[in-house]
């Protein structure tokens, strides 16, 4: 039987609830329709945000939110998101779907989505298409509490007091749609950018974030950090506190990715296989980052991330539209094992994307709303946020796959948070096999306690939809023995289970 052994002596770090990030673009029906009706919906909404969204969220946890992009980014110009809406500018979102942008949704609409979900802010910044002035001058425009031109501009938009912007991604993708760039052209320009970035309240400095690499593009990681790092000021981690990589998880090509819906065993595995990639990466990154970075000051912000399908048939191919399975909640469950284990590096991570784009937490139609299979993982793994990694070690867990395609059957993470309640999240690969395990708690002065056992389970292929909202939910989960510092579980075929427990 497999074998999981837990020492709760040896804490390994903090798991920042910033790797419970989500991220939101201008991209299909996410903000609009998604989060932001509008004031004058008929679906209910407090300041254009649905309200059944923003209940969902904040059950959640939701801890940071990324916005405008994404692609996005790079083509916004923030100043045609404020002021008076009848006035605001109109575009074609040329990158998304070729759709009316009207601006609705902008700086001090992002501002109250916030404030209402009571999440951390994340403003990505235009490089690729905007100025230096630009950039300097929405961060002037947020954050300075004083006369200036971008303060003045913003109290007469009506918001008197400055808001908290905690992180600031200086462009995004700047070696694909955000410009094309080269690793050090880029590393270059990131050194100017963010000297405009000012920190006007120095008790709440903005965190600036340098756009990082595409999956296992390390010569990007390396150049940029060679080229940033060179002649550095002695304040150096005041100059970057964030690199990103973005990674998607694609079960076939990016031509043909394959159907959210329809898939077989081999691609169940496959799409696994290729999730559990995140552990090499993030390993190979950090190596990187080591070598310029050994005190690990600068956090890895692993922004973009999730699973990548064809869209829904009949949708528009612009909209990244699709589906959420069982095989969704096994990526979020693997994937957020990954992060919480790397939690020395890994300081923040956004999920792509919140609502109606790529692998989501919430779909919605109309007035309708549903939760994915991928919602319910955030929620379980939501006691993850700010507690204490502990160590865990996994012994005797079988291969499971087909052809090439091989996983380890069980993957888990182990946290203990302040009230000394541990959360145990694991996951079963396997698409046809119970997975026995047993579980010991080393460092407890008493025997184990349950306080809490839930489980995200279905058939390989089980969705909800509109028609059936709940087929896949969070239950309680039963099959569990306790016996003085171990338990034996059960776990199901294709299932995410959540153990919170405690020795008295
Ligand atoms: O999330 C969809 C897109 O994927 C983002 O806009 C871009 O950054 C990435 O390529």
């Amino acid at each position: 039987m497999a074998k999981l052994i837990i020492n709760r002596e040896q804490p390994k770090g903090t798991i920042a609830p910033e790797i419970y990030g989500h991220f939101s673009e201008h991209l299909g029906r996410c903000i609009y329709e998604g989060l932001y009706v509008g004031e004058d919906s008929e679906i209910p909404n407090v300041n254009g945000m649905r309200t059944d969204v923003v209940e969902a969220l904040k059950e959640i946890k939701i801890p940071v939110l990324r916005w405008p992009g994404g692609c996005f980014a790079d083509e916004y110009h923030w100043k045609d998101g404020i002021g008076p809406k009848e006035n605001r500018k109109k575009m074609i979102n040329t990158h998304w779907g070729g759709v009316l942008e009207d601006n609705s949704f902008g700086t001090h609409e992002y501002f109250e989505l916030c404030r209402q979900l009571g999440c951390k802010t994340y403003i990505n910044g235009n490089v690729g298409s905007g100025t230096v002035q630009e950039m300097s001058e929405w961060v002037e425009y947020m954050t300075f509490d004083g006369v200036s031109p971008m303060a003045d501009l913003r109290k007469a938009n009506g918001q008197e007091k400055p808001w908290k912007v905690d992180y600031f991604g200086v462009g995004n993708e700047n070696w694909g749609c955000g410009g094309n760039m080269r690793p050090q052209y880029y590393g270059d320009l990131y050194r100017r950018y963010q000297t405009y970035i000012r920190n006007y309240n120095s008790a709440e400095p903005v965190k600036k974030v340098c756009c990082g690499a595409n999956s296992d593009d390390y010569k990007w990681t390396k150049d940029v950090l060679a080229t940033t790092h060179e002649h550095a000021q002695p304040e150096f981690h005041g100059f970057m506190d964030g690199l990103s990589l973005h990674y998607y998880t694609v079960p076939n090509t990016w031509q043909e990715k394959g159907s959210a819906t329809q898939f077989t065993e081999e691609e169940w595995y496959k799409t696994l296989k290729k999730a559990m990639y995140m552990d090499e990466l993030v390993t190979r990154h950090g190596t990187i980052m080591d070598e310029y970075d050994p005190e690990k000051k600068i956090g890895m912000i692993v922004d973009e991330w999730g699973c990548w399908y064809d869209v829904e048939p009949g949708t528009n191919p612009g909209f990244l539209y699709q589906q959420n399975s069982v095989r969704d909640a096994l990526v979020a469950g693997v994937t957020l094992n990954i992060f919480n284990k790397h939690c020395d590096r890994v300081k923040m991570a956004n999920i792509a994307q919140t609502i109606n784009v790529l692998q989501s937490v919430i779909l919605t139609e109309g007035p309708d709303m549903i939760k994915t299979p991928t919602y319910y993982v955030f929620h379980m793994y939501r006691h993850h946020q700010g507690a204490k990694l502990l160590d865990s070690t996994l012994s005797g867990v079988e291969q499971v796959g087909v052809k090439e395609w091989e996983v380890p059957a069980v993957t888990e993470s182990v946290s203990e948070n302040e009230e000394g309640i541990i959360t145990v999240t694991l996951n079963n690969l396997s698409a046809d096999k119970v997975q026995d395990l047993e579980i010991l708690l080393n460092g407890g002065e008493g025997a184990l306690e349950v306080a809490e056992a839930n489980v995200v389970t279905g058939q390989m292929l089980a969705c909800n939809t509109f028609e059936d909202p709940e087929n896949v939910t969070e239950k309680p989960f039963t099959e569990y023995q306790v016996s003085g510092n171990t338990m034996k579980i059960q776990m199901p075929a294709c299932s995410v289970v959540e153990l919170r427990i405690c020795s008295k």
